[in-house]
């Protein structure tokens, strides 16, 4: 059985059965400390406050991983629009490093202007972060990117300039760092599909179009994988959740395969839309998490996140059933952990 956002009853009451403390350890002082991921369950900070960064990207410096997203807190200026930044070595156990962009509407844009969708990337050359987000007015027409620079990973940003990649409309846009360090942007041009797009050299504009994949979808995301490229996009279908699909290529400018379901269809991606392909290479294994979001449009301040480790190789991608599972980034290995929980300890021999 599912509730309404695709995701199976036995998540939920697996965790109200946990004992108390388990996955939220914070006796007074202390820090909240996680075992495992909980896929659309409330996802606490180190200072135990849900996660705040939706529609976001990973950036990974060294041992660290930084987490940005669309900061949709409650009780914030709604003059402003906001960018979370998050840090951690475990990709699981995030600490709050502040809102590292808080913005008013750039010249011509008026209230319920948008900025959704943010991705950092780190220039080596330049020695700069380089945020890129979706700029636009209340009814999605300016269709812009937004570039704003810091000269640390947790800011502050500030705003440089906005424009249409190579020209063209831009609305949900994916970062894509390839086993090389060259940086992409996805950027979905409504008209006609979606493109690729590598950056200059300074990452500071949208230089050379790879491709345009005649598909009409957003939340692009990209991984490179046993020499495969694989991408995977959701329908255009505003806050709802739909099935997200994935399609493969020898090389970024194509040929691109058809694209296929992900998960089930019935589940609408178990109720959430992709935002990024994170690659975990470890000792032993590579992992591939699909990082969604579950949108909660009226309350966006408790929007959930669906991160799961995706089962792919030879041009097949499949994301399983949600459920709680455990990463080990040095490793790379991830693995379930329903049987450790499914089973009462009195059964145990
Ligand atoms: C779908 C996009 O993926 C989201 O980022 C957001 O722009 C919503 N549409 C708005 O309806």
């Amino acid at each position: 059985m599912k509730n309404k956002y695709g995701l199976p009853y036995f998540v939920l009451l697996f965790s109200l059965l946990l004992p108390n403390g388990f996955i939220n350890a914070r006796p007074s002082g202390k820090k909240t400390k996680l075992e495992f991921f909980q896929p659309g369950q409330s996802w606490p900070d180190q200072d135990g406050n849900h996660i705040q960064a939706h529609g976001g990207g990973i950036l990974k410096i060294k041992k660290n991983y930084f987490w940005y997203g669309e900061q949709r807190g409650k009780g914030l200026d709604p003059k402003f629009r906001y960018v979370s930044c998050y840090s951690s070595k475990d990709l699981l156990n995030w600490n709050f490093r502040g809102n590292v962009v808080k913005m008013l509407p750039p010249d011509s844009l008026t209230a319920g202007w948008i900025l959704e969708r943010p991705k950092v990337f780190y220039n080596a050359g330049t020695k700069k972060y380089v945020m890129y987000f979706h700029l636009d007015d209340k009814g999605y027409k300016v269709a812009q990117v937004g570039i704003a620079i810091s000269d640390k990973p947790d800011g502050d940003f500030k705003f440089v300039r906005r424009f249409r990649p190579l020209g063209h409309e831009s609305r949900d846009i994916g970062q894509f760092i390839d086993d090389d360090g060259t940086a992409y942007l996805v950027f979905e041009d409504r008209p006609y599909g979606f493109r690729i797009a590598r950056l200059s050299k300074d990452y500071m504009d949208v230089e050379k179009e790879m491709t345009l994949v005649k598909a009409h979808m957003e939340g692009g995301a990209i991984v490179h994988y046993q020499g495969l490229y694989y991408s995977i996009g959701s329908a255009l279908t505003g806050w709802n959740a739909n099935p997200n699909k994935y399609a493969t290529a020898p090389t970024l400018e194509g040929p691109w395969t058809e694209f296929r379901d992900i998960a089930p269809p019935e589940t609408k991606t178990f109720g959430s839309q992709s935002t990024m392909l994170i690659k975990v290479t470890g000792s032993r294994k590579t992992t591939v998490i699909f990082m969604g979001d579950i949108w909660r449009p009226k309350t966006q301040y408790d929007s959930r996140y669906l991160w799961m480790p995706l089962e792919l190789g030879d041009g097949k991608l499949s994301l399983q059933e949600p459920k709680p599972w455990k990463l080990n980034v040095k490793t790379g290995e991830s693995s379930m952990v329903e049987s450790q929980i499914t089973e009462p300890a009195s059964n145990k021999k």
